[in-house]
């Protein structure tokens, strides 16, 4: 996805109201300048979830989450950083440049993963006119839905489409528009032979398939011959925008649904998922097209724990969907299985029946994975007890499979009960299975790191000529927000420097400086200016990782004249920046009785006190990190009579040190007794 411009960002979060963007999630009351609810994040009777619209803040008292109205929709609606300002600028009416079609010449500039989108929204919009407003369109490709039962406003939803069987009639359509065929073929819609071009899906009903934000990564195409040789679905080839193993199906229109209702229904194809969708029953992707990956159990897990697998009767797929079960309970998820009756599907059953019927089915019919594995490997495998034993292991060894060990005891008598066998049996076949489990995990994981490590260089090296190498696929971009833990910092110096740097960094500043005779002279100058020279001079730098970035920043933008106003660091993509800087913003904001400002080493009046907080943070600072390296050096020493040519540089690194130390403490002192 393409940058935001700073300047957009800026705008789009002037026309935000937190409080409005909150309040559709939670019912806000007023308490004081604030308001406050149950927090969304957490199960609570009590309210600790505050809001501040004066800061456009929020802070979360029992899960500890806090931030602006982006870091809110991240948290709640697992959006990435530039989904989170683009759903505001729909919300907001904010336009964002790049939304308008870009002509051939700024064609020319975007990164290539930019440009397959465009195409395949280009190619999703053209296949939906094509259906609509041409007379082969409607009679073939919008029939065909019409007949299958599809109604449309859901056919307008997903988007579907017809491509015109009229060989080459989109790519002609799309090389007038001036896009490169070179990405056209890339995306897999155009296929070359013999220099002569032609569309891919031609004549064949399309399926958009969205990434989590709702953007076009590929298509599969359905088509409408009866001609057993022919596939009846193509789809997409991977690229760079589209990797099979990491999409679900329909996870753009389900997702709200899965957090809703906390369980996610998994299907085999296209048309379960929209006819499910379209009988009432949102929560619902499908793997259309591979067997099912980890990486797909992983996206589910962002929204819930729970997947019910809905297979319809036939044996041949359900003994592969074994594998799949296995992997969910691996990746730590609850399975159910539900199966439809013989020779019915989804799709089938959801036209069939009305919501409530479909939901009793469900309810009455699924199963956990052990009872769903027993009754179908014991039709097959009958009473032979050899084959009754080796069935055993087999659920026994996917009960070793769950990561937590609670959820894995609850299973171990259910297992027992239903083969009539001892719990002890089960509980040792279990515990030798994870041994096993164990050691190929160290393998594996051994392996993983060799191939990373060879991965992460190539990638430096493609990242040297290619200046998109390292903007985000569109799932790492969505990975949720990792947990900072600043309140328990134990650096409290770096913690209260960074505060007055963030706070008070326009502030101006007198301080007194030693001038070259040894007077002492008054001096103005900046706070942040002040505090990035002082650490400057020194080459001293922040430990914790997220103050060392925010450090960065603010010395680089002294360079251009540029001070940086707390608003902007709340404005930044990195996160934990914005965490931190609502803790700091938040300090004054006294709603919990048990939620105490630890850090706060100076007065609430500070702020006319700079000339003296300043220095004193900034001094503090710079002793505790004199002291800490005296420390080392102190355990680096050698016991006397085991001296070496380094203890020398040692010794006159800790004098030189201790001098430094002495330096720094008079003028600490020096700004405390003026
Ligand atoms: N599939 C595929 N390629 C094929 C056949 C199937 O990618 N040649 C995938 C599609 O995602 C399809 C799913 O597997 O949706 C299930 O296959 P099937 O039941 O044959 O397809 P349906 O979508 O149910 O199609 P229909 O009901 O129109 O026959
Ligand atoms: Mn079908």
């Amino acid at each position: 996805m393409a940058m935001i411009p700073p300047h957009i960002v800026d705008d789009i979060m002037q026309a935000s109201r937190i409080e409005e963007v909150i309040g559709e999630f939670v019912n806000l009351k007023r308490a004081g300048s604030n308001l406050k609810g149950l927090s969304p994040f957490t199960d609570e009777k009590t309210p600790s979830f505050v809001v501040s619209p004066a800061k456009q803040i929020f802070k979360c008292f029992s899960t500890g989450k806090g931030g602006t109205v982006v870091t809110f929709l991240m948290e709640k609606e697992h959006f990435s950083y530039p989904e989170a300002l683009r759903w505001l600028a729909d919300k907001y009416g904010v336009q964002i440049p790049e939304d308008k079609p870009p002509t051939p010449e700024e064609l020319e500039a975007i990164s290539e993963r930019e440009s397959l989108h465009i195409i395949n929204e280009f190619a999703q919009k053209h296949f939906v006119e094509t259906m609509h407003d041409t007379d082969e369109g409607k009679t073939i490709g919008l029939s065909y839905f019409v007949e299958r039962g599809f109604r449309p406003e859901i056919i307008e939803k997903f988007q579907l489409g017809f491509c015109s069987n009229k060989s080459d009639a989109f790519t002609k359509a799309a090389l007038d528009k001036g896009y490169k065929q070179e990405y056209l073929e890339k995306v897999g819609l155009t296929k070359t032979k013999d220099e002569r071009s032609f569309d891919f899906f031609r004549g064949r009903v399309m399926f958009p398939i969205h990434s989590v934000s709702g953007r076009v990564l590929g298509f599969g195409g359905r088509t409408l011959k009866n001609d057993k040789k022919v596939a009846k679905y193509f789809n997409s080839p991977e690229s760079l925008i589209y990797n099979k193993s990491q999409i679900l199906y329909g996870l753009y229109f389900a997702k709200g649904d899965i957090i809703k209702y906390d369980n996610c229904y998994l299907c085999e194809g296209y048309t379960d998922v929209i006819s499910m969708y379209q009988a009432g029953i949102q929560n619902v992707v499908s793997s259309s097209g591979t067997s099912l990956t980890r990486e797909q159990i992983r996206l589910v897990k962002r929204y819930t724990n729970n997947i019910t697998i809905l297979y319809d009767g036939d044996a041949a797929g359900i003994k592969a969907s074994f594998r799949g079960i296995d992997l969910i309970l691996e990746e730590g998820l609850n399975v159910k299985v539900v199966l439809f009756p013989d020779g019915e599907d989804p799709d089938s059953f959801a036209k069939t029946h009305s919501t409530t019927e479909i939901e009793d089915y469900i309810k009455s019919h699924q199963q956990d994975f052990i009872s769903f594995k027993a009754d179908i490997l014991l039709e097959s495998e009958g009473d032979d007890p050899i084959r009754r034993a080796q069935l055993i292991k087999d659920i026994a060894h996917s009960v070793s499979l769950i990561p937590d060990q609670i959820t894995r005891n609850v299973f171990i008598p259910e297992v027992a009960k239903r083969f009539e066998i001892s719990e002890d049996v089960i509980w040792s076949e279990v515990a030798k299975d994870r041994q096993d489990n164990l050691e190929k995990t160290q393998q594996e994981s051994l392996r993983k790191k060799r191939n990373e490590a060879r991965q992460q260089q190539q990638q430096t090296e493609a990242s040297a000529d290619d200046p998109y190498a390292h903007e985000p696929s569109p799932f790492e971009s969505e990975a949720p927000i990792k947990e900072v833990v600043v309140e328990d910092k134990k650096d409290h110096y770096e913690y209260d420097l960074m505060r007055i740097l963030v706070k008070y960094g326009t502030l101006a500043l007198t301080i007194e400086q030693l001038n070259e005779h040894g007077e002492s002279e008054k001096v103005e100058t900046s706070v942040a200016e002040f505090v990035c020279h002082e650490l400057n001079v020194d080459e001293l730098t922040f430990d914790t990782p997220v103050f060392n970035r925010m450090h960065k920043v603010i010395a680089d933008s002294l360079i251009e004249n540029v001070f940086l106003k707390p608003t902007v660091f709340l404005r930044m993509e990195d996160q934990d920046i914005v965490k931190f800087v609502t803790q700091i913003e938040l300090e004054d904001i006294q709603l919990s009785p048990n939620w105490e400002v630890k850090h706060k080493i100076l007065t609430p009046s500070e702020k006319d006190k700079i000339n003296i907080a300043a220095p004193t943070s900034t001094f503090t600072f710079k002793l505790s990190k004199v002291m800490k390296r005296i420390n080392e050096i102190r355990k680096e020493l050698p016991a006397p009579g085991q001296e070496d040519e380094q203890t020398m540089d040692l010794l006159a690194e800790q004098a030189n040190l201790e001098r430094v130390k002495i330096f720094i403490s008079n003028r600490l002192d020096r700004v405390n007794t003026h």
